[in-house]
């Protein structure tokens, strides 16, 4: 076993006593209710986080004023005296599981929440002058509004004691209110908190720290988080400023500066929280995207960390392996993990008794990032925001689960409905687990959204449990039957059928999901998905050098994408008007000026004529005909459902359940095909 000897040592911050060095993230759940009141859902993914094993918490985006009420569930508060009896609850919660916890009290500043929100930032701004293209203008605090926002802050502070949280910490990071103070690309006053020196641009958090200090005492923890780096602007914050910056807040008396990171560029360049480089880093980025792989702004941390003597935290996209390393070589005192946390809430406990392979790792998918659908969600654990709802608990009566199908949906029903006793089989059409999830890591790429960690996972889980395992078992109702099932979980995965009214459509040039899965399949196998994307950089068996392909939601996009980057000319066609479905918003805002850029031609309210051994012939909405050249037509289109078996045993088997794929095209992202299985086999 790894020694992570560092990573479990002690640490002094302040008055408090870490019992290691891994620290929760501040990151917005957005589970809040109007108010900023809290509910039950924050309450137990902090005590659940606790209890994981961090050492302390940072609860992300506590507003210290009052906000409008138009997305009520994005941030906790502590502006007024209502919100004491539920912060009060959270903190003894996670106190209960000797774990420290700190309110991160926020302001959104120059962020754009909402239609009815007028960004407020240190200086006046036009959209000439900001900083970035896709910002609405800003309205500069006064001094008048300064006074009041700081008695504010440090009353939200006084409230945080009154709860029982051991202190606050400071947000001047990303591209929030106080960072606009800290940051030359926003600050351009003319009075003492003006841009002339570090001093000045500090002063606002430091009279911040005075007060808080003053009504809070000495054990009361301060922590200021501030950009280490930023990226794509000339006046962007440096490591060297983040340094001076840093030893202000340590004469100040603040007891720790946590670093994050924030860029500019023109849209849809996307920095807040992370950094999504697909499908290419933006070209002042470039440089920077190798140091992915070794932490992003650790070397922002290791600068500041020289010039101040109280503890740095890093943070981004960091594990066990890079935290040990980093606190050998002295980079930073913390570790800072905040999806990692959410996609495992045990990873420290896990890394503490040796089961690192039985931790979920979050896989950068950008899913929590943007949610589509309301408050955070993870792809990796649809347990996240609803830890007791979905908690395996168990079961109340054994009982003899048969899971068709071994994809995501069906290896995470098969482990949970293990784990809570009952007596599990899983079967496999194929000759190994994964189902299309190995095509789907291949074409997405490893680099920055890496799901083949999902695979490895839930393959290693059902491995390991005692689960009866059957590959190359096609189910059909008789062996369904035979195996006297009490519930069967059907995880069959989508049907991905050619559109057999497009004349043409079996043509020998026409490629469609199941058989590019049955052509990769063995590679797959054998080598991985990894492995086997990159070879596909040198060849690519039967796709020709002009490819159409049919479908412009996530599985035609991403499949432009892949094949644009093998030297492919690629036209992408689509019958609706809409183009990128199931996508988190930041992926399609990138994708599709990539793709323009590229010279790829997507094309919307296409109907199909006819497919030919040279092409496809279309018809556009406004009449023009066209015929598309093309070697290989490919059918990326999403898949419908399934439900052949479903039908055949439903009526002869106690329980019958549908998850994931093969319930069609809404439940075939990972995520809800995870979630689907969950659900299921938690109630089973
Ligand atoms: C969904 C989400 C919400 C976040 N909210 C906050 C926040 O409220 N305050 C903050 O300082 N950082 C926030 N962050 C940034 C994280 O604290 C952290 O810097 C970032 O996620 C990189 O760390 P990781 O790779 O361990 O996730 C958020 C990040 C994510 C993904």
């Amino acid at each position: 076993m790894k020694n992570y000897e560092r990573l479990f040592s002690p640490l002094q911050v302040g008055s408090l006593t870490l019992k290691n060095r891994i620290v929760k993230a501040p990151q917005s759940s957005e589970y809040w209710l109007e108010g900023q009141m809290i509910t039950n859902r924050v309450i137990d993914l902090y005590e659940g986080i606790a209890e994981g094993g961090a050492s302390m918490i940072l609860v992300g985006a506590i507003l210290f004023q009052p906000a409008e009420p138009e997305l009520p569930f994005l941030f906790g508060g502590l502006s007024q005296d209502r919100h004491i009896p539920g912060m009060t609850e959270l903190a003894a919660a996670v106190h209960k599981h000797d774990c420290h916890i700190l309110a991160q009290l926020h302001h959104p500043g120059p962020a754009p929440i909402s239609t009815t929100y007028t960004p407020l930032a240190s200086t006046t701004l036009t959209v000439d002058q900001l900083p970035l293209d896709y910002l609405a203008p800003t309205h500069g605090v006064t001094t008048e509004e300064i006074e009041a926002m700081k008695a504010d802050y440090i009353e939200a502070a006084v409230r945080a004691k009154k709860c029982g949280f051991d202190g606050i910490e400071c947000h001047s990071a990303n591209g929030y209110f106080l960072m606009s103070f800290l940051s030359r690309a926003w600050n351009y006053r003319t009075d003492q908190y003006g841009p002339q020196s570090m001093e000045n641009r500090t002063r606002l958090h430091r009279e911040i720290i005075a007060g808080i200090k003053e009504r809070c005492g000495e054990d009361f923890v301060i922590g200021v988080r501030i950009n280490g780096q930023e990226f794509g602007h000339p006046k962007a914050m440096t490591p060297a400023e983040a340094a001076e910056a840093g030893t202000w807040f340590e004469r100040a008396g603040a007891h720790y500066i946590s670093l994050a990171g924030y860029g500019y560029g023109k849209a849809p360049f996307q920095y807040v929280p992370d950094y999504w480089p697909y499908p290419e880093p933006d070209d002042f980025m470039k440089p920077y995207v190798k140091q992915f792989k070794t932490g992003l702004l650790v070397p922002s941390a290791a600068t500041v960390k020289k010039s101040v003597g109280i503890p740095v935290i890093a943070v981004g996209r960091l594990d066990e392996d890079l935290g040990e390393e980093i606190l050998k070589d002295g980079k930073a005192d913390l570790i800072l993990l905040g999806r990692g946390l959410w996609a495992d809430h045990e990873l420290p406990n896990k890394v503490l008794a040796g089961n690192r392979e039985d931790i979920v790792r979050c896989c950068r998918c950008a899913t929590c990032e943007d949610p589509q659908d309301g408050p955070r969600r993870c792809r990796v654990n649809p347990a996240l925001g609803r830890e007791k709802e979905l908690a395996i608990t168990p079961a109340p009566t054994k009982k003899k689960v048969l899971v068709v199908g071994a994809g995501p949906a069906g290896m995470e029903a098969a482990r949970v409905a293990a784990l809570r006793g009952h007596d599990v089989i899983l079967l496999e059409r194929s000759g190994h687990l994964g189902g299309k999830l190995h095509l789907a890591a291949m074409l997405k790429g490893t680099d920055f959204d890496d799901v083949t960690t999902v695979i490895d996972y839930l393959s290693r889980q059902v491995q390991r449990l005692p689960i009866t395992i059957k590959t190359g078992v096609e189910a059909d109702k008789h062996v369904v039957l035979a195996n006297k099932p009490d519930v069967v979980i059907l995880a069959v995965g989508g049907n991905y059928v050619l559109p057999e009214d497009i004349p043409g459509i079996l043509n020998r040039n026409v490629e469609g999901v199941a058989s590019l899965a049955r052509t990769a399949e063995r590679p797959l196998r054998m080598l991985g998905a990894n492995a086997v994307g990159k070879l596909s950089n040198i060849a690519l068996p039967g796709v020709g050098k002009r490819v159409v392909i049919i479908g412009g939601q996530i599985e035609g996009l991403q499949g432009a994408v892949f094949l644009k980057k093998r030297g492919r000319t690629v036209t992408v066609l689509e019958e609706s008007e809409s183009l990128g479905g199931r996508m988190p918003p930041r992926y399609i805002k990138r994708t599709l000026p990539w793709l323009a850029k590229e010279g790829v031609e997507v094309l919307t309210g296409v109907t199909y004529d006819k497919i030919t051994d040279s092409g496809v012939d279309i018809t556009l909405k406004d009449g023009t005909k066209r015929a598309l050249a093309a070697d290989t037509v490919m059918v990326l289109l999403p898949p419908g459902a399934n439900d052949r078996l479903k039908h055949e045993i439903d009526g002869d088997v106690p329980e019958v359940y549908s998850i994931g794929c093969g319930n069609g095209v809404d439940s075939s992202l990972i995520i809800n095909a995870l979630t689907e299985a969950r659900e299921t086999a938690c109630k089973v």
